[in-house]
């Protein structure tokens, strides 16, 4: 039996069957669920149910799962096998998607895979986390995603339990509304996940099923991220006004919480769903990030790129589809993506292309995402990222931040004055916003730090001449790497939103 929620998937796959598509593309992160799914298609198959083989590269050849040909491992070798066969039969196809991409010897025997399998009762289903389907294939190709149980799927699933809970003698307390509460909480689990976090949830309470059990699966959630490593909570989000100038951002942000607030009821593209804020290094990405979560009141997770490279690239792209699929678990919620270049730059030699795949997958996920979700993305090396990325849609907005101009630098030193329990009106200001042309706010905190530092030691209160001391012992980052800005600001200046609107 396939499980309830598999319903969509399932008339997808059935649709593909009848229609006598013989190569199939399925993608999901859920192989075993995957293969239950296409078994309990296959046995209401027109024409009569049939075999179903399932291929990996580890152990070839398997039926029901017992090994028939565990020396059959090599990709093409499978493809031959299945284009030999003369009976009806449905091959399953895992971790092909490299191959795909990179080997045209296995481009060409799927494409005649496909002609060998039309209207022979054979099909091959290839089933990967990522999508691959190349422009030449993509005519013979029928491709299926395998969703996520939608909220009525889920509150089936609920039904299902209270009979369960019911029949062994245990207490039921639901109604409408809780029911729906319940079955939110387990929104972006699969299927199997959300029906141990609910068994759980009801046995520690003593068999007992009523909304208190939001709680438990709520932490199974967050259980599920944490063992993870791929998604970190971050409790400490930061306030609009603690981060200095940024006026366009701060703008942007108050107006847009509205529709995000509103997004259920509103049509998709106008909800927001991610900016990216690139630019001089020091300057509040970091800090305007955390920012986001506390204007639209969200939990906020950053998201760790190097954790998904961290079994190398062969596995990289499987370790970024749990992590996406973590991300629509958690939502609503803020996911950060800081320095998001940085996955690049460290493995910039890969010559397989993963990378390019990682993007693509990333991009096509923003565009399908749950609205509860809004990704705010940060970039120190812009020259690293792809066009793609920074074409226009897939970002609500790219934000440029630039070193701070004078009224941005004293409003910074007065933050972090103010932030370190001075009185930031008891000292002038002027001379020292003049003097820090070309700083960054990380300098000018530092600055900051240094006259509390110097103020302290000679144990009075701080003065503007602390500040003016602390002027000698910062070389800003604008005068030693004054290449580097200028091309970053070169890059902006035409295609990004400068943060602080220019004044001149
Ligand atoms: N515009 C700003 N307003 C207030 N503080 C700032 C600003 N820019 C930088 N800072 C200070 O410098 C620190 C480092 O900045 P960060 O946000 O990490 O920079 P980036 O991510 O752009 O490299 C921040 O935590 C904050 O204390
Ligand atoms: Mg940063």
């Amino acid at each position: 039996m396939a499980d309830l929620s598999d319903h969509r998937s399932l008339a997808d796959l059935d649709g593909a069957f009848r229609a006598g598509r013989p190569l199939i593309y399925l993608q999901s992160p859920e192989e075993q669920r995957a293969v239950r799914l296409i078994t309990s298609a296959v046995q209401s198959m027109p024409g009569g149910s049939r075999p179903v083989f399932v291929w990996r590269t580890t152990d070839g050849l398997s039926r029901d799962g017992q090994r028939v040909d565990d020396q059959l491992t090599a990709p093409r070798a499978v493809l031959d096998w299945i284009i030999a066969r003369d009976e009806p039969t449905v091959l399953v196809v895992c971790d092909l998607h490299d191959q795909i991409e990179h080997s045209p010897e296995i481009r060409r025997r799927l494409r005649d895979a496909y002609s060998a399998c039309l209207d022979t009762g054979k099909f091959v289903i290839v089933c990967s986390p990522v999508r691959v389907v190349p422009e030449e294939l993509s005519r013979e190709i029928v491709f299926i995603k395998l969703t996520l149980p939608t909220q009525s799927e889920l509150k089936e699933l609920l039904d299902g339990e209270v009979e369960r809970v019911r029949s062994t003698g245990g207490c039921v307390e639901l109604d409408e509304a809780s029911s729906l509460q319940l079955a939110q909480s387990m929104q972006g689990m699969t299927v199997n996940e959300a029906r141990h976090a609910l068994r759980r949830a009801v046995s520690i309470r003593g068999n007992r099923l009523d909304v208190g059990a939001t709680g438990p699966i709520l932490e199974e959630k967050r259980q599920l991220v944490r063992q993870s490593g791929l998604l970190e909570f971050v409790p400490e989000t930061a306030t609009i006004d603690q981060v200095g100038g940024a006026e366009s951002l701060k703008k942007w942000l108050l107006q847009r919480k509205r529709l995000f607030i509103d997004r259920d009821s509103l049509d998709a593209e106008i909800v927001p769903k991610g900016i990216l804020m690139m630019g001089v290094s020091g300057c509040g990405k970091s800090l305007s990030a955390r920012t986001v979560a506390n204007v639209f009141g969200l939990p906020l997770y950053r998201m760790e790129m190097v954790q998904v490279f961290r079994d190398g690239l062969d596995h990289a792209e499987g370790l970024f589809a749990d992590a996406c699929r973590l991300m629509e678990e958690i939502a609503p919620a803020v996911v950060w993506f800081d320095e998001i270049e940085m996955g690049i730059s460290h493995h910039q030699q890969d010559a397989s292309g993963t990378l390019d795949r990682i993007f693509a997958y990333f991009l096509t996920w923003m565009q399908e995402k749950p609205p509860g979700l809004f990704i705010a993305a940060t970039a120190n090396r812009i020259d690293l990222l792809p066009a793609e990325m920074i074409r226009k849609g897939r970002f609500d907005q790219i934000f440029f931040f630039d070193l701070p101009e004078a009224p941005e630098r004293s409003e910074i030193f007065r933050i972090h004055l103010g932030k370190r329990g001075m009185d930031p009106l008891a000292i002038p200001l002027d001379l020292i916003t003049e003097r820090t042309e070309g700083w960054t706010g990380a300098e000018i905190e530092q600055c900051v730090i240094a006259a509390i530092v110097a103020a302290r030691l000679a144990d009075r209160p701080v003065t503007d001449r602390d500040l003016l001391g602390g002027l000698n012992e910062i070389v800003p980052l604008s005068k030693t790497m004054k290449e580097q800005v200028n091309y970053i600001r070169g890059w902006a200046f035409e295609r990004a939103v400068r943060v602080t609107p220019r004044r001149r």
